[in-house]
C-alpha cells in the first residue's frame, strides 16, 4: 500500500483536520463540521467510499479502531482525492460524547457492529442505552440512524436498549433506503443469514445529559525524572472515578523518552504516548501520539509524573 501521506500542519492558534489523512499529533477539540454524516465501525470502508461520494458536498467522518482498515480506507480517499471524507482512529463512545457538539449530526450508520456473542462480553457491545442516547444528543432534530445487523439476537438486544428511551426516536423496524452491501453483509449473506434493518428519526433530546468538554493536554515539569521506576503491565486504578491506566512499556531516545499507555474511564480507552522531553532545566511530561483531552488521561499523567519523580 506504501506510505500514507502525513496530515498538513496545522496553524498556530487553529485547529484544522484535513481530509484523508491519517493524524498522529494534532489534538483534537470539539469539531467544527456543519450537517456530517457519521459511519461508526467502518471495517474496510468500502461504504465509506460510496457515503463520501453519494454526500459530496456534505462531511463525512468516518470511525473505527481498527488500524489495518484505517490504513486502507485513508489509502483510498487519498488515491481518490475525496476532500469531504475525515477518518478517526478512536473508541466510538470517545467521538461521540466528546467530538461531537449536540444537535450536529444528520445522519449514523451502524453497518454490523460486532455482535459479541459470549454472555460475559455482552456489556462490550455498542449500542447499548447509554450511547444510544448520547447519539441521540448529537443528532439535529429528526436526525436519522441507520442499523444493519445479521444476528437476531442483537437485533433484538438493540431493541431492549431502546426500550427506556423509547421517547427519544421514532423506530422503525425496517427502511427502503437502498444501501450497498458490506462487506460483512455479503459473508453473511453467503453464510444463509439476512440483513435486520433498524431506522432511528430523533423525536427530542435526552434530559440527562450534559455535553463533554475537550480538556487541554497537559504538561507537567519535573527536575530529574526515573523511569525505571514506573511499574509495567500493572492496573493503575482511581476506583472512584472509574479511570484506569496500564503502562504498556517505555521506549528510550537521544532527546525524548516514550511511555507507551493505555488510558480509559467507563465505556472507552485510548492507546496513547507519553513524552518525556528533556528541556535546558529539567524534564517536561506531556502526551506526543494523537490524544483526546479528557479527564482520565489528565489524571494518567499526573500520576505518571508522581511515579518518575525521583
Ligand atoms: C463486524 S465489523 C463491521 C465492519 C463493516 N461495517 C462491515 O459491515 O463490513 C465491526 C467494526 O466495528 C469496529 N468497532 C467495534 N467497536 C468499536 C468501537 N467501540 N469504536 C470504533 N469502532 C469499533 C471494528 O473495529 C470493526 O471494524
Amino acid at each position: 500500500m506504501g506510505q500514507l501521506k502525513p496530515c498538513p500542519t496545522p496553524k498556530e492558534g487553529a485547529v484544522k483536520i484535513s481530509p484523508c489523512c491519517w493524524d498522529n499529533t494534532i489534538e483534537l477539540q470539539k469539531l467544527d463540521f456543519e450537517n456530517p454524516i457519521v459511519e461508526i465501525g467502518f471495517g474496510n470502508g468500502d461504504f465509506t467510499l460510496w457515503l463520501a461520494s453519494k454526500f459530496k458536498n456534505q462531511p463525512v467522518l468516518a470511525v473505527d479502531k481498527w488500524h489495518p482498515g484505517i490504513r486502507a480506507l485513508i489509502h483510498k480517499c487519498q488515491q481518490r482525492k475525496l476532500d469531504n471524507l475525515y477518518v478517526f482512529n478512536l473508541d466510538a463512545n470517545l467521538f461521540v460524547e466528546y467530538l461531537l457538539k449536540p444537535n450536529q449530526v444528520e445522519r449514523f450508520y451502524f453497518n454490523y457492529p460486532d455482535p459479541f456473542f459470549k454472555k460475559r462480553d455482552i456489556k462490550r457491545r455498542l449500542l447499548k442505552t447509554s450511547f444510544l442516547s448520547w447519539v441521540a444528543f448529537k443528532l439535529k432534530p429528526r436526525g436519522k440512524v441507520y442499523i444493519r445487523t445479521d444476528i437476531p439476537d442483537y437485533y433484538e438486544y438493540v431493541l431492549e436498549q431502546l426500550e427506556p428511551i423509547k421517547e427519544l426516536f421514532e423506530i422503525h423496524k425496517t427502511f427502503d433506503e437502498d444501501l450497498p452491501s458490506t462487506k460483512y453483509e455479503l459473508k453473511a449473506l453467503k453464510e444463509g443469514r439476512k440483513p435486520l434493518k433498524l431506522l432511528l428519526i430523533k423525536k427530542k433530546d435526552p434530559q440527562d445529559l450534559e455535553d463533554k468538554e475537550v480538556l487541554p493536554l497537559r504538561a507537567i515539569k519535573l527536575p530529574k525524572v526515573d523511569l525505571t521506576k514506573l511499574p509495567l503491565r500493572e492496573d493503575i486504578k482511581d476506583p472512584q472515578r472509574g479511570y484506569f491506566f496500564k503502562i504498556e512499556n517505555t521506549y528510550k531516545g537521544q532527546n525524548i523518552d516514550l511511555i507507551e499507555i493505555y488510558v480509559g474511564e467507563e465505556g472507552f480507552y485510548q492507546h496513547v504516548f507519553i513524552g518525556v522531553f528533556r528541556t535546558s532545566d529539567g524534564y517536561v511530561i506531556k502526551p506526543k501520539s494523537f490524544a483526546v483531552g479528557v479527564r482520565s488521561l489528565s489524571w494518567a499523567v499526573e500520576k505518571i509524573a508522581e511515579l518518575v519523580s525521583p
